[in-house]
């Protein structure tokens, strides 16, 4: 009856244990794989891999949009004009062409870090006792037989020598009875401990999930917050920095008289400012493992104010294909592609010519002109692979591929062989990815393959840089007019 109650103490904190995974890197977090990965290799056999470009038309290039900056920039005083819009549950806003977005979840991510934590704890202070108790079991359990043994030898003697064997059997049975005293009063008390303990551990469980559940309820409702938007705008960024909005904060632009304007975050500091964000991951508050219709409207959250009455603070989102699209088609566009690892090193990589095609196209992908120190994945793939194994991870010419919009290049038509099925996100892939900015966000940066949903590198990777097991913390993507800087 004990053994079974032990037995089911352990099977319970086995539980406990395996239901508090979040995160939960502690031990396993070994960087075990520091093989590349990225490609799907040809199986052995007639399979073969051809490099199809699908006829993408090269980026367009030249620099005659915009012409170098003029000296000095208007300055006029900038006013703000505060639009109120109604509050929902302390989330942070969304622009309301993105569509309709959840909180940052910061709040989730901190309560549920800080419970972790002392869960974690409790089960590690645990485990000790549950091996102490299983083995005094053991040794109690021994004695105890090791007696009965004895008991029957003395029964046995008895005939013999009934007085002083009388007398010594009084001895045994006194020692029998103090050690199932024992058994009766040291460990159940023993085992009271113990399930006070799980107790505590269940009444945590059930806060986290109370956690879970009314951050649920919270992000069942769109999220809006007040961000003041600016008077100046414009086409695009470059367009607004040269109408004097020289803050790097959320803006309004139309690029097209026939499109509605929008809200996007322009970074006017960065490399003599005017970049438009088309892309962003900080957080991992936002989710981008999405659909192709979301890829195609964008999603996420442009930006947030904290406390300075103004949005100067970018979210985590995704433009959209269809303004990426339309915006690189209006005339030569760089892209610069900035990223930041887990201890605070930052790389670059850098494109003077970045063009999306339409919807009709697939968004194909097409870049040229690359500088920077991140490495040259678009163009030449993966360096830690050689021949056709990095040829397959080249993003250049790709068309666009979302898990439910299957357009890589692995092979077409088997949908057991999806590149953003098994790497987590929307992306321009291959067979699959040297690159793969809109992956699974790993806090702490390194992961295996064990962590993988799919056992693939899914996270924010970059190859070039940090290799297939370890994921960003920060990376984004911007682009400019591209306009010759000695033009006047
Ligand atoms: C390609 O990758 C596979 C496994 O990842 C490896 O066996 C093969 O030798 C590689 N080919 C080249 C040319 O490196």
């Amino acid at each position: 009856m004990k053994t079974l109650l032990l037995l089911y103490l352990c099977a319970y904190v086995a539980w406990a244990q395996s239901d508090l995974e979040y995160d939960d890197y502690g031990d396993a977090a070994k960087p075990a794989t520091v093989d590349a990965r990225g490609h799907r290799p040809l199986s052995r056999g007639r399979e073969t891999y051809s490099y199809n470009r699908h006829a993408a038309p090269p980026p367009i290039s030249g620099g005659n949009r915009y012409r170098g900056r003029p000296t000095p920039a208007p300055t006029g005083r900038q006013v703000q004009e505060k639009v109120e819009q109604p509050e929902a549950g302390g989330c942070t806003h969304a622009s309301e062409e993105m569509g309709v977005l959840c909180p940052t979840g910061c709040e989730l991510k901190t309560a549920l870090q800080k419970q972790e934590r002392s869960v974690k704890t409790s089960i590690n202070n645990l485990k000790p006792q549950v091996d102490e108790l299983t083995r005094s079991t053991n040794d109690i359990h021994d004695y105890v037989s090791r007696m009965s043994v004895s008991v029957r030898e003395r029964q046995r003697v008895i005939g013999d020598n009934s007085r002083v064997v009388s007398q010594y059997t009084d001895q045994v049975e006194e020692q029998h009875a103090y050690i199932k005293e024992t058994v009766d009063t040291v460990f159940p008390s023993n085992i009271r401990i113990l399930t006070g303990v799980l107790d505590k551990i269940k009444l945590k469980i059930q806060k986290l999930e109370k956690a879970i559940q009314s951050q649920r309820e919270l992000c069942k409702e769109p999220c809006t917050t007040k961000c003041p938007i600016p008077v100046v705008s414009g086409k695009d960024c470059e367009d607004i920095f040269r109408r004097g909005g020289k803050a790097s904060q959320m803006y309004m632009i139309k690029p097209d008289s026939f499109y509605p304007a929008y809200k996007i975050y322009c970074d006017q500091t960065t490399k003599n400012g005017g970049w438009l964000l088309i892309q962003s991951r900080l957080d991992g508050s936002v989710d981008f493992g999405r659909r192709w219709d979301e890829y195609r409207r964008g999603f996420g959250n442009i930006a947030f104010d904290v406390g300075k009455g103004h949005c100067e603070t970018p979210g985590e989102y995704w433009l959209g294909n269809d303004r990426i699209s339309q915006v690189t088609k209006m005339g030569p566009t760089e892209v610069l592609i900035e990223m930041e690892d887990w201890s605070g090193a930052k790389v670059f990589a850098q494109y003077q010519q970045f063009t999306i095609q339409t919807e009709a196209s697939n968004y194909v992908l097409a870049v040229d002109g690359y500088s920077g120190n991140a490495g040259n994945g678009f163009l030449l793939g993966s360096m830690e692979l050689f021949g056709e194994n990095r040829t397959m991870t080249i993003h250049n010419g790709m068309m666009f591929s979302t898990y439910d919009r299957d357009n890589d290049n692995w092979t077409p038509g088997d949908p057991s062989k999806q590149c953003a099925r098994e790497d987590g996100g929307g992306w321009w892939y291959n067979r699959c990815h040297s690159t793969n900015p809109n992956g699974r966000y790993y806090i702490g940066g390194s992961y295996t393959s064990h962590m993988a949903k799919h056992g693939t590198d899914d996270g924010v990777v970059w190859m070039n840089w940090k290799g297939s097991w370890y994921s960003l913390k920060t990376i984004s993507m911007k682009i400019r007019p591209y306009f010759n800087p000695a033009s006047k």
